[in-house]
């Protein structure tokens, strides 16, 4: 019985403070952290409990290992960096900032190194069980480095996520500015609340803003015009210059008013997906469809024909060469307030706001060498 116990309590323990952890990463992992870093080194955000459920299992096996053997010596560090870790959640995905999220995991690795040298001292089977947690807070402490080295201060970051007293962006002292929205912020509801707008409009896209004003300068990219970034950037100055593209698109693209599709852009859809109806129907399977965070765009290519296609992440169909007319986006911060998980009543909700006088205006129509 006291073997089994010596088991179950740390895996227990382990797996009680890994929830909580991931509790308070879960809101950054979604929306902040993708846009810090190239989008090769983000992981799916589902990667990160499986990752994290399995390492604390076997972390807590590992102690539970030594405490059958006898050895209690060993329990207060392994306490400590369990307590460490949850205070590195908290320090870089609660509070956003990238400094103390490097400090504290690299206390983190200094306990964890720590123990597993002492661990295989005694029992090796100990030592391998937290080896690969070692080598995941190694990778962790590069990226967390990576990103302190590449992007924003703490406040500028932690501005991001400051309530507002209004939706009203400033426009003063920066280079990329936020358009005004070209309705209300509760003209849209109930498809979409005025809360969704205030979150979405209001700090989700005023973050990715500051976050671009911030990173470029002293770069080359300094006075590109944004479709330039986007054009010639990678990594977190991509990211937010194209988040911050893409969500202009999207919010100019819907309006409170009913507004009918126009004659020319009717008959171009017409030509190239066989009715508007067979093209509202695969654009809205592509929508439901795409996994994880991302976009689904109507664009137009150099010769005038119009296709669907779906973007992952920050991406821009003019990475591609093509014009987007009009896109939607598919990720979870655009619907969960007042949808909370279902997509597709958002998707269907969105066709009634959809603003296709704006959809016809950024059309070209003909062969066009300019893009
Ligand atoms: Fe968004």
């Amino acid at each position: 019985m006291k073997k089994f116990l010596a088991y179950t309590i740390p895996v227990i323990l382990s797996l009680a403070i890994g929830a909580l952890g991931s509790y308070v990463q879960s809101p950054s992992i979604s929306s902040w952290y993708p846009t810090l870093i190239k989008s090769q080194l983000t992981p799916p955000a589902v990667v990160f409990p499986i990752a994290w459920t399995v390492l604390y299992i076997l972390m807590g096996l590992s102690i539970g290992r030594l405490v059958a053997l006898g050895d209690m010596s060993v329990v207060r560090l392994w306490l400590m960096q369990l307590l460490v870790n949850f205070l590195w959640c908290v320090a870089f995905f609660s509070l956003r900032s990238p400094l103390l999220g490097l400090i504290t995991i690299l206390i983190l690795v200094a306990l964890v190194f720590a123990y597993t040298i002492y661990s295989f001292s005694i029992d090796r089977i100990a030592g391998w069980l937290f080896i690969p947690y070692l080598l995941w807070l190694l990778f962790a402490t590069y990226l967390t480095g990576y990103i302190y080295l590449n992007n924003p201060t703490t406040a500028t970051l932690s501005a991001a996520n400051a309530p507002q007293s209004s939706i009203t962006i400033p426009q003063s002292s920066t280079i990329y500015t936020v358009p005004a929205l070209p309705y209300l912020s509760g003209a849209l509801e109930p498809v979409m609340s005025s809360e969704t707008i205030e979150y979405h409009y209001g700090k989700h896209l005023k973050g990715y803003a500051d976050n671009l004003n911030r990173l470029i300068v002293g770069t080359p990219y300094e006075g590109m015009s944004l479709e330039q970034v986007v054009t010639s950037t990678d990594g977190a100055i991509f990211n937010n210059a194209a988040q911050m593209l893409n969500h202009i698109i999207f919010f100019e693209g819907m309006t409170p008013e009913v507004v009918a599709i126009p004659k020319r852009l009717e008959s171009a859809i017409v030509r190239d997906f066989g009715s508007v109806e067979l093209f509202k129907e695969q654009f809205t399977d592509a929508a439901k469809s795409l996994f994880g965070s991302g976009w689904v765009w109507l664009v137009e290519d150099n010769y005038g024909k119009l296709s669907i296609i779906t973007t992952q992440n920050a991406d821009n169909p003019i990475c591609q060469g093509l014009n987007p007319l009009l896109v939607l986006d598919v990720w979870e911060h655009a619907y969960y307030i007042d949808y909370r998980n279902r997509r597709s009543d958002f998707i269907d909700g969105w066709w009634g706001i959809v603003d296709w006088q704006k959809v016809e205006e950024r059309a070209k129509f003909s062969p066009s060498p300019e893009f």
